[in-house]
């Protein structure tokens, strides 16, 4: 038994050392290939900037959150600790790591728990993987007291782990089940292979309202569990997956029925931007206030995200947008990259780019 826990403990060390070690410019990431169209003459000041945001039920006065990481060992115990406090003092939601570690081993709950009590009155995200038990899902909200579940998506990741799941089958009914009978709301991300038009459907056709794309292009989920095998033999595997621009791409038939939030490979204010140019209602980051955090501390890792904010605001000077609802409806040029993902896959056409 002990041996079991050490395994998953170890498992996750590795999982946040091979991320703090990753070379993230190393990755295909689409955010050049949109471009958003300087507009010479601001109709206002910065502090008429107003970027917050309605997520569902969910209203935030920053469109920020930090995403999915750590839990379930004492390193990572410390790491959430962190990352609690700089999501409460820079007041955006915060999402633990997958939960099945305390939901297996009792004795690692305190890994997940400080991040509530931490951050008493934030919105928490508890999380855990698409074959988790009803039982267990309900148990991995009550454990945080968390205001959502993110059920994470990841069959490339389990593919590549040796010790990964084989079974995927289920995954779609026990999902449906769970948004039936858990108490708070449901968001279904992916961990950094993006999510297509067919996968969103689908998800949408079970009951899902939120989900969050998590694209190519940031953390790269294959090359992690690559470096952790032996052989490294599945290595050609590293640049599967669809960008987050193009998730997004994929999404905008679902604007009505879900609320989309975006994730992976956000790096800098203007791909936030640009992440809220194509309709999300959110932008999460992981590796990048990860990298603050540990390398920097509590403190620069707030203040990280409070230039981000602000550098945000200043873009939505140049393109003339004043709130989110502008942002996204401000003109974008796609380049050919881009266009082609459209046609090939009969997404319809942004009119904003005719324009
Ligand atoms: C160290 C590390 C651990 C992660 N663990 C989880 C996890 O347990 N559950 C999950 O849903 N996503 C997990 N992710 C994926 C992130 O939530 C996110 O989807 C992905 O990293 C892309 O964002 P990024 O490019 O900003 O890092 C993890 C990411 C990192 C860097």
């Amino acid at each position: 038994m002990k041996k079991k826990i050490n395994l998953r403990s170890q498992r996750k060390n590795e999982h946040v050392q091979h991320a703090i070690n990753q070379n993230s410019q190393s990755v295909l990431s689409d955010f050049d290939n949109v471009h958003f169209i300087h507009q010479s003459l601001p109709s206002f000041n910065v502090e008429d900037v107003d970027l917050s945001t309605r997520l569902g039920e969910f209203e935030l006065s920053v469109p920020l959150y930090i995403n999915a990481m750590t839990g379930g060992s004492e390193w990572t115990k410390s790491i959430n600790g962190k990352l609690a406090r700089v999501a409460r003092d820079a007041g955006i939601p915060m999402a633990v790591g997958s939960m099945h570690a305390a939901l297996k081993h009792r004795e690692l709950k305190d890994s997940y728990t400080i991040v509530r009590e931490t951050n008493p009155d934030g919105i928490i995200f508890a999380n855990v993987g698409a074959d988790v038990s009803l039982e267990g899902a309900g148990d991995a909200v009550e454990m945080i007291d968390a205001d959502a579940l993110q059920i994470h998506i990841n069959a490339p990741q389990e593919l590549i782990m040796p010790e990964g799941d084989r079974n995927f089958k289920s995954w779609r009914k026990n999902i449906e089940s769970i948004v039936q009978h858990v108490s708070v709301p449901v968001i279904v991300k992916e961990v950094g292979f993006g999510m297509s038009r067919e996968t969103l459907q689908s998800l949408k056709d079970i009951g899902i309202r939120y989900a969050d794309v998590s694209g190519r292009g940031g953390t790269n989920f294959a090359s992690i569990e690559n470096a952790r095998r032996k052989e490294q033999d599945m290595s050609y595997l590293s640049g599967w997956g669809i960008s987050t621009v193009q998730s997004l791409l994929e999404a905008q038939p679902f604007h009505e029925d879900m609320h989309i939030m975006a994730s992976g490979g956000i790096k800098s204010p203007l791909d936030a931007m640009k992440c809220l140019a194509l309709g999300a209602k959110a932008v999460g980051m992981s590796k990048v206030i990860l990298d603050t955090v540990e390398n920097q501390g509590v403190e620069e890792a707030v203040a990280y995200v409070e230039r981000f904010y602000d550098q945000m605001r200043k873009i939505a000077i140049l393109i003339n947008a004043a709130n989110i609802e502008q942002t996204a409806g401000s003109p974008l040029v796609f380049s050919p990259e881009i266009l082609s993902w459209q046609r090939q896959r009969g997404l319809p056409d942004d009119e904003r780019t005719k324009r």
